[in-house]
């Protein structure tokens, strides 16, 4: 498998504290069948002051420790990126990075306020060339309210990333159904681990993969933890799912309208 989202690089962000959590972080995802992950720490202004250049110094530092200890395990750069004002000009500066240099990277909404103009924010950098890929909406508190959103940002190209936790109820109830109406609605397009330690928030996929697996089938799960992470590290095109979704529900909509209205004719009403 291949996990596009963890915070395995030591002390910089809220995840692996030293070298020792990040290599038994690398043990724990090998054993449990990862082959590549991708170190994305948190960039927020005022808290977390990661930058490319630093972040690919740390994840030099962590390969030569996976070498030494023979860990088989391939690290590349990305970065969990919290929405900011002036994303779109520090991409462009690369001052932040995307997922291993493509034009994919991982894009952090706030976790608690809808964030405003979210859909043209999205847009824009689309626009500008790059796709984001939105972690974790099932465990933002604001997307049940506002589920709409989520189908708009993906109807715009935009990919989806769900956190493996919350398939397996990991996150509470409300996370596990949204990701459960994702999967069913077929709006996911990756998951991910977002790991942070070995207990709590550890890089582990396989139990998702399995949930995956019974819910929608073994190509989807492929898709979901193989095919679509790799495609996103070779920069390959990728149509976000929730494009279509978005196309399908809304023909479904469409037709349900009209039989209504046949109907009523009929009755004469
Ligand atoms: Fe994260």
């Amino acid at each position: 498998m291949i996990d596009l989202h963890s915070h395995i690089l030591p002390g910089c962000d809220d995840g692996a504290v030293d070298l020792a959590a990040a290599l038994a972080m690398a043990r724990v995802a090998v054993s449990d069948g990862t082959r590549i992950l991708a170190c994305t720490p948190h960039i927020l202004p005022g808290l977390y002051r990661n930058d490319t250049v630093g972040i690919e110094h740390r994840v030099k530092v962590l390969r030569q420790a996976l070498s030494d200890e023979a860990i088989d395990l391939r690290l590349v750069v990305g970065a969990d990126v919290h929405i900011a004002p002036d994303l779109l000009q520090k991409l462009t500066d690369k001052v932040v990075p995307t997922l291993n240099g493509t034009r994919y990277f991982l894009l952090e909404p706030p976790h608690h306020v809808v964030p405003p103009n979210f859909n043209a924010f999205v847009e824009r950098l689309i626009d500008a060339g790059y796709i984001p890929v939105v972690t974790h909406p099932e465990r933002l508190t604001w997307v049940a309210k506002h589920y709409d959103l989520i189908e708009a940002v993906g109807r715009a190209g935009a990919l989806m990333q769900i956190t493996a936790g919350s398939l397996t109820g990991q996150f509470g109830t409300q996370a596990k159904a949204l990701a459960d109406r994702m999967l069913e609605e077929g709006r996911i397009d990756l998951i991910a681990s977002d790991a942070h330690n070995v207990s709590g928030r550890s890089p582990v996929l396989s139990a998702a993969y399995s949930i995956v697996e019974e819910k929608v089938g073994a190509e989807t799960a492929r898709n979901l933890f193989v095919e679509t992470p790799a495609r996103i590290l070779r920069n390959a095109d990728i149509r976000a799912v929730g494009m279509d979704v978005a196309q399908s529900v809304k023909r479904e909509a469409e037709t349900k309208s009209r039989t209504s209205r046949f109907w009523r004719m009929l009755q004469g009403r």
